[in-house]
């Protein structure tokens, strides 16, 4: 069978996500394999076009994974013809101008969340897309980690009955930079330059929310800035502009309440980084980013308050580990194998640039809710 080989302009890769998900554990890990397999067989390999800002930082990662092509000028990387694919995983302030770029140059897009910084831009990412004709996709990964899919299974095999809440927590201890370096980018941590912690997640919670339970009805947030000073990558001190911290509750059409915490100040005292508890009338799960734990109706404890007596009951003991039933690739790798296949085939692809946009919008409600200190409806985009 024969192998085809395209360009994939690939801006951003000197980041965290850029680099390690997506050049290495997705882009890299594709080719290792072979390349992507289309329905007839044919296989498709991606050659990567490094654009980024510094020429010796694209050097050094081109030279370590014997890269042929990179650049900093991210028009003549869109000039070529066989680049067929535009990739931005640049800080979320920059995305918006290089996407449109490349949408004119008639590129099909792929790009981290969340597309931008306001609904408006983010409907805009997906007008212009639709009038160039390109195809175009984000990045959601948390659909494909292994404890989420085995939560969706849940769902589809009728385990839940009638889903009544969710419960979610995200977060650990993000280090200030002063005794300790901080492990994330201080961007993240200064609003003028696209952060905080509902810009972020909420894009997330949204297209999880939307896939597994229903669609996002109205949001109530508090976002908190609870460490006002942070040192960046240089030790300078700087002020903490944005949220690192949100509460919300999110309501779901057929009633679902969802309770989602965010933050990046707290200590982590669950098994995962990110668990959701879902309850529903026939029974309940945990869900990590791994492992699943389930317990049903018939296996349920009858507790009885009584603050008198030590507890008794070691509650935890009485849930069910969900079993893997399949192998999990990285769901990064998924995606794009799947977006791959979409711009070559027009396989199915349903992480387009407006559920993009409903997550941006989810985000800009949320902060809005804060500021008003008031619920607020979804309508629906
Ligand atoms: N899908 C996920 O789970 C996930 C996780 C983390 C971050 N993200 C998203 O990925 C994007 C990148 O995040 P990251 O954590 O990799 O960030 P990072 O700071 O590690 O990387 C940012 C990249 O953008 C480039 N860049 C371009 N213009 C810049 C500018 N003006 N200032 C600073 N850097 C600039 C940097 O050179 C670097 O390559 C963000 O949009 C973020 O929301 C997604």
């Amino acid at each position: 069978m024969s192998v085809r080989t395209i360009g994939v302009v690939m801006n951003g890769v000197t980041g965290r996500m850029g680099y390690r998900q997506h050049l290495v554990r997705s882009v890299l890990a594709i080719n290792e394999q072979g390349g992507v397999t289309l329905s007839d067989g044919s296989r498709v390999k991606l050659k990567p076009v490094l654009v980024g800002r510094n020429a010796d930082k694209l050097a050094d990662i081109a030279a370590k994974h014997e890269i042929a092509d990179f650049t900093t000028d991210l028009d003549a990387a869109l000039a070529a013809d066989d680049n067929l694919i535009y990739f931005d995983a640049q800080v979320t302030s920059a995305r918006v101008k290089a996407v449109l770029k490349a949408i004119e140059a008639g590129k099909h897009i792929y790009a981290e969340k969340p597309t931008a910084e306001s609904t408006q831009e983010a409907i805009a990412l997906a007008e212009a897309a639709t009038a160039k004709g390109v195809k175009n996709g984000v990045v959601q990964d948390k659909l494909f980690l292994p404890g989420l899919l085995k939560l969706k299974r849940l769902i589809d095999g009728g385990f839940f009955g009638r889903i009544l809440s969710v419960r979610g927590e995200f977060g650990y201890w993000v280090f200030e930079g002063d005794w300790q370096e901080a492990q994330r980018p201080s961007w993240n941590y200064r609003a003028e330059d696209g952060g905080g912690i509902v810009l972020d997640m909420f894009p997330h919670w949204h297209y999880v929310m939307e896939n597994l339970f229903g669609r996002v009805t109205s949001v109530y947030a508090q976002a908190v800035t609870h460490i006002p000073a942070r040192v960046d990558e240089q030790g300078r001190e700087y002020p903490a502009t944005a949220d690192d911290a949100a509460y919300g509750i999110f309501e779901l059409e057929g009633g679902i309440v969802a309770q989602i915490n965010s933050s990046w100040t707290v200590r982590v005292n669950r098994d995962e980084l990110v668990e959701f508890q879902v309850d529903g009338t026939h029974g309940s799960a945990v869900a990590g980013l791994r492992n699943c734990r389930v317990q049903h109706r018939s296996a349920t404890p009858k507790p009885v308050w009584n603050p008198d007596l030590p507890a008794t009951a070691r509650f935890r003991d009485g849930w069910q580990e969900v079993p893997d039933n399949a192998e999990f690739d990285n769901g990064f790798k998924i995606q794009w194998e799947a977006f791959v296949r979409h711009v070559l085939e027009d396989a199915p692809f349903s992480n387009d640039f407006a559920s993009g946009a409903r997550g941006v919008q989810l985000a800009e409600l949320g902060l809005r809710s804060n500021a008003e200190g008031r619920r607020i409806e979804v309508p629906g985009l």
